[in-house]
């Protein structure tokens, strides 16, 4: 969030947004689910200008053997900017936000996936995200619970999620990456759809409680038309799956 910046004007005397969408529009996104062969489960996502792949691996022996925990799975997500992801190269490895990041998505997760029915084993979820144009740590959030799902992994439900904010004194969708540096503030939001609990919810600059109810609604109705995305995602992994033993 770089503050309002008077130089730069993110939404015009038609209210469009620089990338032409209307306040609250989402950006393109596409779903594909098992994209890898090695991984248990594996989703691929297009948001926008973001592209992320998760991969699971589980449920598996924990190691190191101390964090096993004999009533249920350690869920643990990982997740991690390539250095080639954004324009300046990003030093590779773990840095305080992909921490943070690592543990919100780990807890988000964790809320939904029954850990409960594999004690002592680990579940381990990878993020990548290969090219970052904001709204990753929701993109890959939506990415891994579909993995998740693709690796058969019994859950409560998928998640999902939107980000919404604010530029230009407006309440927006789901920020491009000049909207996320130049605009006011972003509140990205992760809910389970149905029960519509919030597993994830964050906010990096100023909003109104007006103003982050409105994006908070926002960003739930758009979290559930990209529900409908992923369980889309996923059915059609398994008719192509149906379709190629017909075959043989
Ligand atoms: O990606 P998300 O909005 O969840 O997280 P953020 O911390 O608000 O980052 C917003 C965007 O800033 C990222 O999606 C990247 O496009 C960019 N970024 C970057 O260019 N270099 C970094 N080291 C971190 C983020």
């Amino acid at each position: 969030m770089g503050g309002i910046n008077k130089d730069i004007k993110l939404i015009d005397e038609n209210g469009k947004r620089i990338d032409g969408r209307s306040f609250n529009e989402l950006r393109p996104i596409k779903i594909e689910a098992g994209v890898l062969e090695r991984a248990d489960g594996s989703a691929y996502i297009e948001w926008g200008n973001n592209k992320i792949i998760a991969a699971v691996y589980g449920p598996r022996e924990v190691y190191p053997k101390h964090m096993q925990d004999p009533s249920r799975a350690v869920l643990r997500a990982r997740y991690n900017m390539a250095a080639f992801s954004v324009d300046e190269r990003k030093k590779p490895g773990p840095d305080r936000r992909s921490i943070e990041l690592s543990l919100v998505i780990s807890n988000a997760l964790s809320s939904v996936v029954l850990l409960e029915q594999f004690p002592r084993t680990a579940i381990d979820v990878f993020i990548e995200v290969l090219q970052a144009d904001a709204g990753t740590r929701i993109a890959g959030l939506t990415a891994a619970s579909v993995a998740l799902a693709d690796a058969g992994i019994p859950m409560k439900d998928l998640i999902v999620g939107c980000a919404a904010g604010k530029v230009d004194n407006t309440v927006v969708l789901d920020l491009n990456k000049e909207e996320d540096n130049y605009g006011q503030a972003d509140l990205p939001v992760a809910i389970i759809p149905r029960t519509k609990e919030i597993v994830l919810f964050q906010m990096d600059g100023d909003m109104t409680f007006d103003e982050v109810e409105m994006g908070l609604n926002m960003a739930i109705d758009a979290a559930l038309k990209v529900y409908e995305l992923q369980k889309d995602a996923l059915r059609r992994k398994y008719i192509n799956l149906a379709q190629e033993d017909e075959q043989q």
